[in-house]
């Protein structure tokens, strides 16, 4: 099979990690990759923020609700939605920034995020490293924030370690493809089997690795997916990204 199929097929986060340093030469050739990675409109508006610094990446497992893959693998990386560099263009062109409060905006710039993450990911994975996306900074924003020194208009959306894999950790199976590729139009009638399905072969997953905290799908989304923190609106308003428009 292809290479890079096999590599993007063969996708699991890991979460065991050895303390050996990355080389400067892979580190760079990572972040170059998500670096040439399509953004919306030319815009550039996701920046990078490297953690190597122990003490910060220590910090920044803390800020995650005690995450400790953070601190175990050499490097961190914030993706940061970045408005605030788009801005210095809108002002050198003479205009005044609005993008950051619409709707619009905000889809963009995370979209973007998201390509840059999976670019990263990918590329690690490519020099043999293992990676975890990292959402949980988004558990204290402002922390991160203050950690990074980040100015008005970013946000910390998501982070990635980056690392050498101490212990493989098995692939996690996927809901049946009819929940995912529908042709010509939705198909809402596949969902439920193939949710009840994914419940089963979940908890069958979680037995056999002997995860005694598994859930099932339906019952991780109710976790996850029932509530919503209140604190994310008042950091991303405070750093100017309002829904106005
Ligand atoms: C945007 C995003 C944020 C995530 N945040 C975290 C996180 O904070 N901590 C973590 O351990 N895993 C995190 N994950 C990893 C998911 O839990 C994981 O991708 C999912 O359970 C599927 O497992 P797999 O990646 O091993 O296939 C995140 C994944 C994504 C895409």
């Amino acid at each position: 099979m292809n290479e890079t199929v096999r590599l993007l097929q063969a996708h699991h986060s890991s979460r065991k990690y050895k303390t050996d340093p990355i080389s400067a030469e892979v580190l760079d050739a990572i972040i170059e990759c998500a670096r040439r990675a399509p953004t919306s409109t030319n815009s550039h508006e996701i920046s990078l923020v490297i953690v190597r610094n122990a003490d910060n990446r220590a910090r920044i497992a803390e800020i995650a609700g005690g995450q400790p893959w953070i601190a175990q693998a050499p490097v961190f990386i914030a993706v940061v939605v970045d408005l605030y560099k788009t801005g210095l263009g809108v002002e050198k062109a003479g205009a005044e920034q609005v993008f950051q409060r619409s709707l619009e905006g905000i889809m963009a710039a995370v979209s973007d995020a998201g390509i840059a993450m999976a670019t990263l990911m990918t590329a690690a994975r490519a020099f043999g490293l293992g990676t975890v996306p990292i959402g949980g900074i988004r558990r204290d924003p402002q922390a991160m924030i203050d950690l990074l020194e980040l100015p008005r208009n970013t946000f910390p959306v998501d982070g990635v370690v980056l690392g050498y894999v101490a212990e493989e950790s098995p692939q996690k199976p996927r809901m049946p493809i009819e929940s995912y590729r529908h042709e010509e139009k939705y198909h809402s009638e596949a969902l439920k089997p193939a949710i009840d399905a994914y419940d089963q072969t979940l908890e069958a997953f979680w037995q056999k690795i002997g995860r005694t905290d598994g859930l099932s799908w339906s019952a991780n989304m109710a976790q996850h997916y029932g509530t919503i923190s209140r604190l994310i609106k008042s950091v991303a308003q405070k750093q100017g990204f309002t829904i106005e428009v």
